[in-house]
């Protein structure tokens, strides 16, 4: 089953987002196979934005992401990653759909309360950079055969 990195930012937790947003993932169907709060180190920043390095917005990202907890959760279901993408809305909340988790929550792209993986390759380096093998939990839920035959 596909798994997607799914980050609740420094934003989202300071404004007592992290419930409603945890509520939305479950809500859909998806299934929550690891969670952490952590405060994310310089080091770890650099490599989870390895591919903007250089870009004018690089600094920014790093010490935002830096700058107070973040939730870092794995979900797994049917097409999680694009799934999760639609439900986040656009990367900047000034244009995400209404009703998204940015279009509802944020208004600027500094600032905009989640972070998803883009594909199921940075899924799996996403994944990796954050939790190690066992803390992801394979488990059944009796509900999973009323989501899908
Ligand atoms: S891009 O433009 O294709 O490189 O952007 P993208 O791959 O969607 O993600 C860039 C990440 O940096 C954050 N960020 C910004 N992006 C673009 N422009 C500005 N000004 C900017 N400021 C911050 C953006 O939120 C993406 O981080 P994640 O964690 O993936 O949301």
């Amino acid at each position: 089953m596909e798994r997607t990195f799914i980050m609740i930012k420094p934003d989202g937790v300071q404004r007592n987002l992290t419930g409603a947003i945890i509520l939305r993932f479950e809500q859909k169907g998806y299934k929550l196979v690891g969670m952490k709060l952590l405060q994310i180190s310089r080091d770890l920043a650099e490599k989870h934005y390895a591919e903007h390095v250089g870009k004018p917005f690089f600094e920014g990202t790093v010490s935002y992401i830096t700058s107070s907890p973040v939730v870092a959760m794995v979900w797994e279901g049917k097409n999680v990653v694009s799934g999760a993408r639609e439900m986040m809305g656009a990367t900047n909340p000034n244009s995400a759909a209404a009703g998204t988790i940015r279009g509802t929550y944020g208004l600027d792209i500094s600032r905009n309360v989640i972070h998803g993986s883009d594909s199921t390759a940075s899924a799996e380096r996403e994944i990796n950079l954050y939790f190690t093998p066992a803390e992801l939990i394979e488990y059944s839920k009796n509900v999973d055969r009323w989501l899908s035959e």
